[in-house]
């Protein structure tokens, strides 16, 4: 078991008892949550408090892009919910981001990480193109993370394969936050780009988001703890 658990385990349900269900058979010791925009649509910030009263770290994954005022709101909003860490868009720009990072210190629960999106791993380079002419989504997300890292934000969630390229460039408490990671043999399901475990921290990712492999696991504790086991 780590002590700062490196898995974050997607809570991805359209039903609250089925959640807890899986979220009853894991240990705060052992990973964190993430609860995205369908669960928290779904089921509020109740179900947020919920699982930090069962003891977990929360990653309220919202991605928020808004103007810096609304955004800084909604981030303090998350913070003081008591969330362990939120995100927002770094296309948003510097000052969304710096605003936000302010607003949560000045917040209840100063503690709170502040992590941004660079570019969204379904973007491949037409698609880029439509959004941003002329630029590879490398270049796009070397660009961005360096602007949040500027803003003073904890990190960027990123692929595994861009974590060895950010490691590079990036000061090494800047926090690499990745999914798309599957255990040797497991199925990728709609994953495109996978790395295991043991190869993505030691690419130099922070935190491993995984969800199916965890959740839709005959034992999800002993398939989280062999991955734990892995990387000790
Ligand atoms: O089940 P799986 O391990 O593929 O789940 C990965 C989680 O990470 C899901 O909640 C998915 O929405 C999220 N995610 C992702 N790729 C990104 C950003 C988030 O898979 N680029």
């Amino acid at each position: 078991m780590t002590q700062d658990a490196r898995v974050i385990v997607a809570l991805d349900f359209d039903n609250v008892e089925q959640a807890n269900q899986l979220v009853e058979q894991l240990e705060p010791s052992a990973c964190k949550l993430k609860v995205g925009k369908e669960m928290f649509t779904l089921f509020g910030p109740e179900f947020v408090k919920s699982l930090i009263n069962k003891g977990f770290d929360v990653f309220l994954d919202l991605k928020f892009h808004d103007i810096p005022n609304t955004v800084a709101k909604a981030c303090k909003a998350a913070a003081e919910m008591g969330v362990w860490m939120v995100n927002v868009h770094a296309s948003g720009g510097a000052e969304m981001m710096r605003k936000a990072k302010q607003a949560i210190e000045s917040s209840s629960h100063p503690q709170t990480k502040l992590i941004a999106v660079t570019v969204l791993t379904s973007m491949d380079q037409d698609q880029l193109n439509d959004v941003v002419p002329g630029v590879t989504p490398a270049e796009q997300v070397a660009k961005l993370a360096a602007l949040t890292s500027d803003s003073g934000l904890d990190g960027v969630v990123c692929s595994a394969k861009e974590a060895v390229m950010l490691r590079e460039s990036l000061p090494e408490s800047f926090l690499l936050v990745t999914p798309g990671i599957r255990p040797a043999g497991a199925d990728v399901g709609d994953q495109k780009r996978v790395m295991t475990p043991v190869d993505a921290i030691e690419a130099g990712v922070s935190y491993l988001v995984m969800g199916r492999p965890i959740t839709q696991a005959d034992d999800p504790l002993a398939a989280l703890q062999a991955v734990n086991q892995s990387l000790a």
